[in-house]
């Protein structure tokens, strides 16, 4: 039986199995199996793009009796509760079965439901031989409103990308700071701050600037954008993302690249490198060392195949 605090419950498309895999191996230490995960780790849902659901678990046990009685006797008066069911891999349990056991939940909570607007969201669900129970928080999909930002540019990573890249970046510490040394028109920093991430961005084009600025400001985020090169930047940051130009809207040969690269190692141990090219031989001249990858192939979201390296300083 699991004895950790809470289960995290995950949702992605074929496309995005290895982001989901590599910001869980930053968020938890573990990966993610099946779209599931035990962790005593206490993450937001609607921090990451893939984490749908998180059971906060109040009771378990493998003898389901067992469960209903020790339900009842944590009395629980609830006005305004709900109970839904969460069909975890390998759960078998049959459509009507699982609404009896809902109804044997709602029976052991003293208050009048509310299935539209529920006040709290209590949850069954079943692994492993084990019954848990627990308090249910969704992914709110607030974020999804960064879509409609005022300025973007059609080839910008999609915020799928941008919030893992915040979680890979912070490991799901708010406390670490964080750079977007090429922030462009800010679609990383939207989710950094959304999600109460300490960031701040960079972009050497005054017209980008402005209008990551404009996109920040539309939201009521406030974050310092500098209007500079990176390597004028003399801050130090625990992590630096970097989502470096690929040539279509603003040049970039392998000496601006470098020149990237090199600059913000110079103000920060760990780069999250996005790069739509093998990156590999510039990392090694930078003086970085790779610790962990994924390759993201064009899809349904993203427009341009993407590789995302994470890197430490040598
Ligand atoms: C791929 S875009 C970033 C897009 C961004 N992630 C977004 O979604 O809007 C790369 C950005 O790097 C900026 N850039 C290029 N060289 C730079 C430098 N030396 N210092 C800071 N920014 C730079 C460009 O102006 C461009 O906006």
């Amino acid at each position: 039986m699991h004895k950790n605090n809470y289960i995290y419950h995950f949702n992605y498309n074929d496309n995005e199995s290895d982001l989901c895999k590599l910001e869980s191996r930053h968020i938890f230490n573990t990966e993610e199996q099946n779209k599931m995960l035990f962790s005593d780790k206490k993450v937001e849902p609607s921090s990451s793009a893939f984490i749908k659901r998180r059971i906060d678990i109040i009771l378990s046990s493998e003898d389901y009796p067992t469960l209903i009685a020790d339900i009842k006797k944590l009395d629980i008066h609830a006005e305004g509760f709900k109970v839904e069911y969460l069909v975890l891999h390998g759960d078998k349990t049959e459509y009507n079965n699982r609404l009896k056991r809902l109804k044997d939940i709602g029976y052991s909570i003293e208050g009048d439901p509310d299935y539209y607007n529920p006040t709290i969201t209590y949850s069954l669900c079943y692994f492993d031989d084990v019954w848990y129970f627990g308090i249910m928080n969704k992914d709110s999909f607030d974020w999804h409103k960064h879509k409609q930002k005022p300025c973007s540019y059609s080839n910008s990573i999609n915020v799928s990308i941008a919030k893992a890249l915040i979680n890979i970046a912070a490991e799901a510490d708010k406390d670490k700071k964080l750079i977007d040394a090429c922030c462009g028109v800010g679609t990383v920093m939207l989710e950094a701050c959304f999600s109460g991430n300490n960031i701040e961005g960079c972009d050497i084009n005054e017209k980008i600037y402005k209008q990551a600025i404009e996109n920040l400001s539309h939201f009521n985020y406030t974050a310092n954008v500098y209007h500079s090169d990176i390597k004028d930047i003399d801050k130090r940051y625990d992590a630096a993302i970097i989502d470096l130009p690929y040539n279509l809207f603003c040049y970039a040969d392998d000496e601006i690249i470098m020149h990237i690269m090199r600059s913000t190692a110079n103000i920060t141990d760990r780069l999250v490198i996005v790069s739509t090219s093998d990156i590999t031989e510039q990392i090694n001249s930078a003086g970085l060392k790779l610790s962990d990858y994924c390759n993201i192939k064009k899809g349904r979201k993203t427009n341009l195949s993407r590789r995302i390296w994470v890197c430490e300083k040598n």
